[in-house]
């Protein structure tokens, strides 16, 4: 853990590491709109899920999800209980509705755990897409009535976690980890 910060009666929590090795209700995976898996993150969640989440996926949403959106599956061989498939928005130069179609991915996901959206084989530059996330995730949280208590943010890299971590606390100092 790098960064804790209240929001509401929640937390974002920011963190790095490997997101398929969380023990949670549920991770959110940078998914593509056919949800045909794929690199990155996705790549990994398949890997580490096994075969039965394509089956899942492929029989339940065969149709695929548009951009903005998500679904959610098992976890199957995961620890952690569920997957969101969030479908982020390709970076194309930032005219074509991009940082609205992020925050609408993340405002889709929101659940206890979630990649960095877009921001690896999409392109999204992550100094612009890291205030959507972050945004996106405290409001979730103070959202009245929320059940969500929890929500870490996982990075994989330092320069990602850099980014985050500016989003979250700005200059201030943090509770260290
Ligand atoms: N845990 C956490 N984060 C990870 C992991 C992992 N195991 N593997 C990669 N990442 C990070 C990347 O470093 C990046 O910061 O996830 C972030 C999102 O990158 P991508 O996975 O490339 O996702 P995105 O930019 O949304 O592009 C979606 O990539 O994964 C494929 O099939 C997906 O084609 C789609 C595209």
């Amino acid at each position: 853990m790098v960064v804790e910060r209240v929001h509401g009666a929640g937390v974002v929590r920011l963190w790095r590491g490997d997101i398929t090795t969380l023990d949670v209700d549920a991770i959110v995976n940078a998914a593509t709109r056919e949800l045909a898996g794929g690199g990155g993150v996705d790549g990994a969640i398949h890997r580490a899920a096994g075969p039965e989440l394509m089956r899942e996926l492929r029989r339940r949403y065969p149709d695929g999800c548009p951009t903005g959106g998500a679904v959610s599956t098992a976890g199957h061989r995961l620890p952690a209980r569920h997957v969101i498939h969030a479908v982020g928005p390709r970076w194309q130069g930032g005219g074509q509705g991009e940082p609205l179609l992020l925050d609408s991915a993340w405002t889709a996901a929101l659940a206890l755990a979630a990649p960095s959206i877009s921001t690896g084989v999409y392109g999204f530059p992550v100094a612009r897409a890291a205030p959507i996330a972050v945004a996106a995730v405290g409001a979730a949280l103070a959202a009245p009535g929320t059940p969500l208590r929890l929500c870490t943010i996982v990075c994989f890299s330092e320069t990602d976690l850099a980014a985050y971590r500016q989003a979250l606390i700005g200059g201030s100092s943090d509770g260290g980890g």
